[in-house]
């Protein structure tokens, strides 16, 4: 690690704190600042280890903020313990970089940035979704090596899911986002797979239903799947938002995959390791007409062999949740936790938390994993 790529502001200030990347917009800085903090940014794309950060921890360190590509361990959660720290913010909603009883017996607080990342994270499954199903990426790659020469009947062709059937594998906030997306823009019917009923989404369901059917329009239907055998052999799309876990490592591997229609097309903008990729080179290479949208990766940022090669696949590089609005969002969240908890204010009681991006933000944490655990107070209006 190179010492000079750190980058310090408000030096002057009493509480010091890591950041371990650069984040974007000016907003969370200025929240680190008004809370006394000298921060420190690690300003380099290159990926700090376990090792580096716990040097850059050192013995004085209040609190830190790092990144989905670290592992926030007990090595990093004693170390941090040890040099005085108080909070541990994730840049990212996901949380499976860290060891969350690690961080709860050294009695640090982890923060995550919910809520800005839904539409976004949404808005790029569907994204990926018509990328593959209408083999965009493909296509460009024909037309960029000058292989076009002129309009065929057959030229391309992909799949209409125009009233189709969306399969969701994990209902929650992104899930739910991209289920209205697909129901509304393209009256998909949608079947989803979750352990908890999501007795919203299916009422929305029936009333946007009301709506089509006001204007002379079929309606749409949205209910919970029984098994996930069941979605996966009737969703024409299959996209995947839930979380990684120990049950959910290769939910989707070689049988299930199987059970899925020749023709379908299967998204994820979750986490990598949930699908089985080797399997899902094979099952590509052996099924033309599978398709693949994928912004994760099982060993990221490597690819399994074969993968890149296959034309019935889109890859992006883990950019679901890269817009602006939702990366300086993140930001702001991640440094309000810290700051918070610095300061001593308590954590933020609802799942709502676009109040933290206002003006005169409330004086709480906005998401704290272990807060619970730890018996931190709860905010009280
Ligand atoms: C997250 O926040 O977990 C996302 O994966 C970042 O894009």
């Amino acid at each position: 690690m190179d010492i000079n790529k750190w980058r310090i502001v408000n030096p002057a200030g009493s509480k010091r704190v890591i950041v371990t990347k650069e984040l974007p917009g000016e907003q969370w800085l200025n929240i680190l600042k008004s809370a006394g903090c000298r921060v420190e940014i690690f300003s380099s794309v290159e990926l700090l280890t376990v090792e580096d950060i716990r040097k850059a921890i050192g013995s004085n360190c209040d609190g830190a903020i790092g990144q989905l590509t670290e592992t926030w361990g007990n090595e990093l959660f004693s170390a941090l313990k040890s040099a005085g720290g108080r909070v541990y913010s994730n840049y990212a909603v996901g949380f499976n970089n860290i060891d969350l009883d690690s961080a709860t017996s050294n009695g640090i607080p982890v923060g995550n940035t919910p809520g800005v990342l839904t539409e976004t994270t949404a808005e790029m499954a569907v994204a990926l979704t018509f990328a593959a199903a209408r083999r965009t990426g493909e296509s460009e790659r024909y037309l960029r090596a000058g292989k076009y020469k002129g309009w065929l009947p057959d030229l391309f062709l992909g799949e209409l899911l125009w009233r189709k059937t969306a399969g969701i594998i994990g209902a929650g906030r992104i899930g739910a986002a991209y289920a209205r997306m697909m129901m509304e823009g393209h009256k998909m019917n949608v079947i989803y797979y979750d352990p908890n009923r999501n007795r919203a989404l299916e009422n929305y369901a029936d009333e946007y239903s009301g709506f089509l059917m006001n204007h002379h329009e079929a309606p749409v239907t949205c209910r919970q799947s029984e098994t996930l055998e069941e979605l996966l052999q009737l969703a024409d799309v299959v996209s995947i938002h839930t979380v990684l876990a120990e049950s959910t490592h290769h939910l989707i591997n070689a049988e299930r995959l199987a059970l899925m229609k020749n023709n379908a097309v299967l998204i994820n903008t979750s986490r990598g390791p949930v699908i089985d990729e080797a399997a899902l080179v094979d099952h590509c290479r052996r099924n033309p007409d599978f398709r693949a949208g994928l912004d994760v990766f099982e060993e990221e940022p490597a690819l399994k062999p074969g993968l890149k090669d296959l034309e019935n696949v889109v890859i992006v590089p883990h950019i679901a949740s890269a817009t602006i609005w939702t990366r300086q969002g993140m930001a702001t969240l991640a440094a309000s936790n810290v700051a918070a908890v610095l300061t001593g204010y308590p954590v933020w009681n609802r799942p709502d938390i676009t109040a933290f991006l206002e003006a005169d933000p409330p004086k709480a944490a906005p998401s704290i994993l272990n807060a619970k655990d730890l018996e931190l107070n709860i905010y009280i209006e």
